[in-house]
């Protein structure tokens, strides 16, 4: 940052709140960045905020209405800013403003203006123009390539950083409204996610996530021609300083023979991969219009494991979906078995207006979702548990990248993406150290660490 930006910094307090996906997460960033010129610098209280953005997701009915729930907890914020003669300016941006922007600004008044995922850039345009009028709404473009044409350099925070190489999605489940809020799939060009990927090793990044909606349908145009995934994965293994790449999140049909191969053959590819599956009865699979069947599935996961004994796999569940029966799920559980998964997200079937399975009947009663949910994440948990459990008494190079909850501790990442917690000095943020596992819980893992010559990479 320049001198006169530290400096204007210190004027006016931007407070974003993410939810959603990593995508929302990477967008938050570039907000952030965005605005620093603008003399914006992130406050830990919206009360302190000039500027509030909700960055929101409209994957399921719950998420949408936190929005609404959360402008009106701004709503007594902005007026105690306002009697005290400081104003609040309240953007809402991401997928429900895409999807739901103009019904926002006529129901959430104190809402400045709401502002779609291909549009934030022009973000900086319309604070401006807010000064003077209120009650924009920007969505809909979705041209990703002029965002990120206009989006100012990256700037690092911390040892790990998502890049989104991959924006959109051209799939068409029919429980899903990211095709209709984040628009068709755009894949950046390789050169340009390299040159991010460079900037953020050049500030000390350790390990990159390269993200997108449908990751692995990756096309980036490279010298006239288009490039794959393992391709791109290739070239950003070979930055200097970057010591761990992953990528999220996967579609099974992409999952290409050179991506599954360099699994095996790429060793800064972490041995975790995110698979989305939804559903383990091909009859559910096809009125979801996944395109694949529960044994392509099992069949991809073999190959991958072929490559890779050792990869650990985590996926996406939705039970519940319209005309889903007991035997339907009981496939559900039956490919969790086959499986074995090391994480999982889970989650009852939402109702989207405008999705093609909003329209279909047979909707499955709350009750029978409840105990559907409550059965496979039982059984998800309990090989969660299994799998952390497992690596007690082995030795993890563990990337260190932050200080832990408790003084003298450290945390950091297994490669299979388990969180690990360690006494070591700060120091050792942004290293690869290898840290004995002494015990397991569902969600962490607590190590040992030996300063030892040659530990540390
Ligand atoms: N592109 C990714 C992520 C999509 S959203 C993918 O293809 O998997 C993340 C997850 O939310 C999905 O994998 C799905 O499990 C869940 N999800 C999406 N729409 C949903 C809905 N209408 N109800 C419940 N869960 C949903
Ligand atoms: Fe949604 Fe399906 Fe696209 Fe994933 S692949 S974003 S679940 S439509
Ligand atoms: Fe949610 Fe949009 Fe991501 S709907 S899951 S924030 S793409």
């Amino acid at each position: 940052m320049t001198q006169s930006g530290k400096e204007a910094s210190a004027a006016k307090g931007l407070y974003i709140e993410t939810y959603g996906c990593q995508m929302n997460v990477y967008d938050s960033e570039r907000m952030r960045d965005l605005l620093a010129p603008l003399g914006y610098a992130p406050v830990q209280s919206p009360s302190d905020a000039d500027l509030v953005i909700l960055n929101t997701c409209h994957i399921r009915e719950k998420a949408t209405e936190k929005v609404y729930s959360e402008v009106g907890r701004l709503r007594a914020h902005k007026q105690q800013r306002q009697a005290a003669g400081r104003d609040m300016t309240i953007v809402v941006a991401g997928c429900v403003a895409q999807a739901q922007g103009e019904e926002i600004m006529a129901r959430a008044t104190e809402v400045d203006f709401a502002v779609g995922p291909q549009s934030y850039h022009r973000l900086p345009e319309l604070i401006a123009r807010t000064a003077r009028e209120r009650g924009e709404t920007l969505v809909a473009e979705f041209t990703a390539e002029e965002k990120f044409d206009a989006l100012p350099a990256r700037v690092a925070d911390g040892v790990c950083a998502f890049v989104s190489v991959q924006e959109g999605c051209d799939k068409f489940c029919t429980f899903c409204v990211v095709p209709y809020t984040r628009g068709a799939e755009y894949s950046r060009p390789v050169e340009e996610v390299l040159a991010e990927a460079r900037a953020l090793a050049g500030q000390g990044v350790r390990e990159i996530t390269l993200i997108g909606q449908n990751v692995n349908a990756y096309h980036g145009a490279a010298n006239g021609r288009s490039a794959r995934l393992a391709e791109l994965i290739d070239r950003v293994a070979r930055i200097e300083g970057i010591a761990r790449i992953r990528y999220t999140t996967s579609h099974p049909l992409e999952m290409d023979d050179e991506l599954i191969a360099l699994h095996g053959a790429e060793p800064k590819l972490m041995p975790f991969l995110h698979l989305p599956v939804q559903s383990g009865s091909d009859r559910v699979l096809k009125a979801m219009n996944r395109k694949h069947t529960a044994a392509h599935y099992i069949d991809v996961v073999q190959k991958l494991r072929a490559a890779r004994p050792d990869l650990a796999l985590s996926s996406d569940f939705i039970v519940g979906f319209p005309g889903e029966r007991d035997a339907d799920f009981e496939e559900t559980l039956a490919l969790v078995r086959a499986v074995g998964f090391a994480q999982a997200y889970s989650f009852k079937y939402s109702r989207r207006p405008g999705t093609p399975a909003a329209s279909l009947g047979a909707q499955v009663s709350a009750a029978q979702m409840n105990e559907r949910l409550r059965m496979l994440q039982d059984a998800l948990i309990g090989q969660q548990r299994a799998f952390n459990a497992a690596q007690v008494g082995q030795t993890l190079p563990v990337l260190v990248a932050q200080r832990g909850r408790k003084p003298g501790q450290v945390h950091g990442r297994s490669p299979y993406l388990q969180a690990v917690h360690f006494e070591g000095p700060e120091s050792l943020i942004g290293a690869v150290v290898a840290v004995r596992i002494a015990a397991s819980t569902q969600n962490s893992l607590a190590g040992e660490w030996t300063p030892v010559r040659g530990a540390a990479a």
